[in-house]
């Protein structure tokens, strides 16, 4: 029997012949977003080709919180179909227990070499439970043509951004006698990409992030009833009423075919509006989120996906080596030169083909550095709890159903009660 201690990369290396010899199958459930499910699979086969180990790739819901019941019931119940998971940067806390400890598997140089703030962040108990895939930030896309056409500036905070896409929006509709072009569109259906959305509107008027860094409540605050009761003001007027019901890909998806002036949207869309066959391509400009008023500042929920080995799987060390394989060098800077997916591995950002291929990431170091985080980690279980009572107020708010302040205390009720309940 081999040494317990000698670390698995180790006996993995020395193992690589008879692993081949000894072909598995792994599966491994990717992304459903833009185009997480090409790249996922076209690296995976890759590895496969190399290894002589078979792939399954699977897609989940492409709403983040439905993909997590979705994987909370699966991993409940011990399934041992899926390998590997990719899981969203709010669950390592919630879903550690299902997930094998990556460190004996990975040498730490290798681990090192990603966002120190990430890999504290998959860290539970000691034990490392994601690799760092990809990381994420919200960012204002916007129609360098029509600013430009119109002699306008980026916009610098929200009054701005509502005046700018009004007066663009009834411009060009004059113009072409078509209602269609609308000024922003953003994640406003119910779910947990709305969370995100409402929290960088709360930040950026120096509002907080619902619950502080000592767990306590911050919505009791007049910043946050401003807040939402601007972004209330945008439905209807420069944002459609379907915007109510607008995930990542419906926003994107409005954007691209030359619908909106402006759009907040996660970095993926970015090669997609700039790709082959989009119409706006090459007419997109991105910055910044818009400062909450003049005292305000500009705030990106931090997001992102690890990959994670579940407990279950009758092949850990042989999934563990593709979650090396595909979170290492070669297929985070394809993942980002293709798909514009930011990497988590720091030396990609200063890569001179990926600085020349995709522009976008030359500007967002500083962005991801000061990105605002859910309070993910300080409410532990009651994550899913809090984020759900969350997005269903703002919903209401948006939705003109009651205003913001009242929907608003009877959510810091509600949050109390989990408060009380959960502990935090
Ligand atoms: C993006 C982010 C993720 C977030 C989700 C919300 O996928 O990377 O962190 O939870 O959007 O819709």
């Amino acid at each position: 029997m081999m040494h317990s201690t000698v670390p698995a990369f180790i006996l993995g290396a020395l193992m690589a012949v008879s692993f081949a010899a000894s072909a598995v199958e792994l599966t491994i459930s990717c992304g459903a977003v833009g185009q997480e499910r090409a790249l996922c699979e076209q690296a995976t086969a890759a590895w496969a080709k190399q290894t002589g180990h078979k792939v399954t790739v699977t897609i989940p819901s492409d709403r983040t919180n439905e993909r997590y019941f979705q994987y909370l019931v699966d991993l409940g119940a011990g399934d041992s179909r899926t390998d590997i998971y990719q899981i969203d940067v709010i669950w390592p806390r919630l879903l550690a227990k299902h997930f094998v400890d990556l460190k004996p598997y990975i040498p730490p140089e290798e681990i090192q070499r990603h966002f120190p703030s990430i890999v504290t962040n998959n860290t539970v108990d000691g034990r490392l439970v994601g690799m760092p895939w990809f990381t994420d930030a919200g960012m204002l896309y916007y129609r360098k043509d029509l600013l430009e056409k119109y002699g306008l500036p980026v916009p610098q905070d929200w009054s701005e951004l509502a005046d700018t896409a009004l007066y663009i929006q009834l411009q060009e509709r004059k113009a072409s006698g078509s209602g269609d072009l609308w000024g922003y569109v953003f994640q406003g259906a119910p779910y947990e990409g709305l969370s995100c959305n409402a929290l960088e509107w709360i930040a950026s008027y120096g509002g907080g992030t619902v619950i502080g860094a000592d767990g306590a409540i911050t919505l009791d605050n007049p910043l946050v009833v401003m807040a939402l009761a601007r972004a209330a003001s945008w439905i209807g007027t420069v944002a459609p009423p379907r915007v109510l019901s607008f995930n990542e890909e419906d926003a994107r998806q409005t954007f691209q075919l030359g619908n909106a002036v402006f759009m907040r949207n996660w970095i993926y869309a970015w090669a997609l509006v700039n790709g082959q066959g989009s119409p706006v391509a090459g007419k997109v400009g991105v910055a910044p989120l818009p400062r909450g008023g003049m005292k305000g500042m500009s705030a990106s929920t931090l997001g992102g996906w690890q990959l994670a080995v579940s407990k279950y799987s009758k092949n850990p060390a042989v999934a563990a080596e593709l979650v090396r394989y595909l979170t290492g060098e070669a297929v985070q800077k394809q993942r980002a030169l293709i798909g514009s997916y930011a990497p988590t591995l720091m030396q990609l950002y200063d890569d001179p083909e990926l600085a020349a291929t995709q522009p976008i990431f030359s500007s967002l170091r500083p962005i991801l550095d000061n990105a605002v985080a859910r309070p993910a980690t300080r409410t532990g279980d009651s994550y899913m709890a809090v984020t759900t009572h969350f997005w269903e107020v703002v919903h209401a708010v948006l939705g003109g159903r009651g205003s913001a302040i009242t929907n608003l205390s009877g959510l810091q009720e509600q949050l109390r009660l989990l408060k009380t309940r959960g502990n935090w």
